[in-house]
């Protein structure tokens, strides 16, 4: 029963829908940024599997191929298990508990007004999304994020507006059901006047017993509190009621962590989708991505290998600006607009780049693909793990809202 947010602990929770296998614009746009984040904070990365049903409840059959298929790519990719828990979101039926509760104080308009409502019920216009589910679908993220107390959410800017409303959500919550507005800080600053040795002193002690539930901690913890001359009455009732876990903001008010736009285009120069066919998927072969590469348009301007082009109408210097250093930049501009280089050449160090970004990721891939029970157990672990968090706040949502009777 963490309250991360005392603990100065900085949880990170993203989920991504199923998509199957993954290609370089996931990578460049998500998951670096994921793997960047496992090694300093403890992360949640789920497969937000009832996310895609929302969109796709009429072809499950798609949902549990992508799902693998998705995981090994994550772990291929450097998504490391020892360092961030990686699961599958239905198997943390809290999740869907969650949502339930939460429904129950949410109003329809925070909902309706959510701009990927209409935007998506207009794209997806073959799909009929006049669904319950489709309108919950917010709420439903909110409570992925909310189960974990998490800190800070890592998503697109599309995502923005989903992470606006868990902040109302969460502050909603916990003004119905938790302690009074202000109390986090009161009780910070409570922690302060114990001076700095016995703040730092309380704020393990309480770490410690919340996590192990230790009566010897518990009676060093009171008697700091006891001991203290700085202490209003007040201020230590306050400080006993947060030792032993009565007082506290049940839900966290996450932040959004943006994640910039990929700056890589798909080889049409359009954004990278597997929609538009012009992706270069994480496992494609060396002879594939060469040939994805060689086929690719280039300044239309350049008819002939004697014609002059400008580099910035051409998505092949997109990835030269992705992948190259200065000098080799510089050898395209140079080359391209004096056409001294020819299109063939420009794109080699490209091949040769993604080749070698791709190479490990793919043998990494076939080792996981090799076993299979291997993959299993590593979510079967995050899933536990995740599990013992989401069952800790329900715990306390369902004391809060008078279920635990
Ligand atoms: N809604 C996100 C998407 O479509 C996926 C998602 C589901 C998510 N739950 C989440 C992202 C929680 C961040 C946190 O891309
Ligand atoms: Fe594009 Fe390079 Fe050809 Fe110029 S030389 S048009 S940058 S591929």
């Amino acid at each position: 029963m963490n309250n991360h947010e005392f603990l100065n602990e900085n949880i990170v929770v993203s989920g991504m829908r199923p998509t199957g296998l993954l290609h370089l614009g996931h990578y460049h746009g998500a998951l670096k940024n994921w793997i960047n984040l496992q090694a300093v904070q403890p992360c949640y990365f789920f497969v937000a599997d009832w996310h895609a049903l929302t969109t796709h409840y009429q072809d499950p059959a798609v949902l549990a191929a992508s799902t693998w298929d998705m995981i090994v790519d994550w772990l291929a990719a450097g998504i490391d298990p020892d360092k961030a828990n990686i699961f599958i979101q239905s198997r943390i039926p809290e999740h869907a508990e969650l949502h339930t509760l939460l429904s129950m104080s949410t109003p329809l308009s925070w909902l309706e007004r959510i701009p990927t409502y209409k935007d998506q019920q207009e794209k997806l216009k073959d799909k009929d999304l006049s669904t319950y589910g489709f309108l919950g679908y917010p709420l439903l993220q909110a409570a992925d994020v909310l189960i974990y107390r998490a800190n800070t959410v890592p998503v697109g800017e599309d995502q923005v507006p989903h992470i606006e409303m868990m902040r109302d959500i969460a502050r909603r919550f916990n003004h119905l059901y938790g302690k009074k507005k202000g109390y986090q800080e009161a009780v910070l600053k409570d922690i302060q006047s114990l001076g700095s040795d016995s703040a730092r002193r309380f704020k393990q002690i309480c770490k410690y017993y919340q996590e192990t539930g230790t009566t010897d901690a518990l009676t060093e913890g009171r008697s700091l509190i006891t001991a203290s001359t700085k202490l209003t009455l007040d201020a230590k009732a306050c400080l006993m009621g947060y030792l032993e876990g009565t007082g506290k903001s049940i839900l966290i008010e996450p932040s959004v962590s943006l994640t910039k736009d990929s700056k890589l285009p798909g080889l049409d120069g359009a954004k990278m989708s597997k929609s538009y066919n012009n992706t270069i998927a994480l496992r494609d072969s060396p002879k594939d991505i060469e040939s994805k590469i060689l086929r690719m348009p280039t300044d239309p301007a350049r008819q002939l290998r004697t014609d002059a082009g400008q580099p910035e109408r051409c998505p092949v210097w997109k990835f030269h600006q992705v992948y190259s250093d200065t000098d080799t930049q510089l050898w395209v501009k140079e080359g391209c607009v004096t056409a001294t280089i020819g299109c063939v050449e420009c794109k080699q160090p490209i091949v040769f780049a993604v080749q070698a970004e791709l190479a490990p990721m793919r043998e990494r891939a076939t080792h996981f693909i090799a076993h299979p029970s291997y993959v299993r157990e590593i979510i079967a672990s995050g899933c536990d793990n995740a599990r013992k968090v989401a069952q800790a706040t329900m715990h306390d949502v369902r004391q809060a809202m008078g279920l635990l009777t």
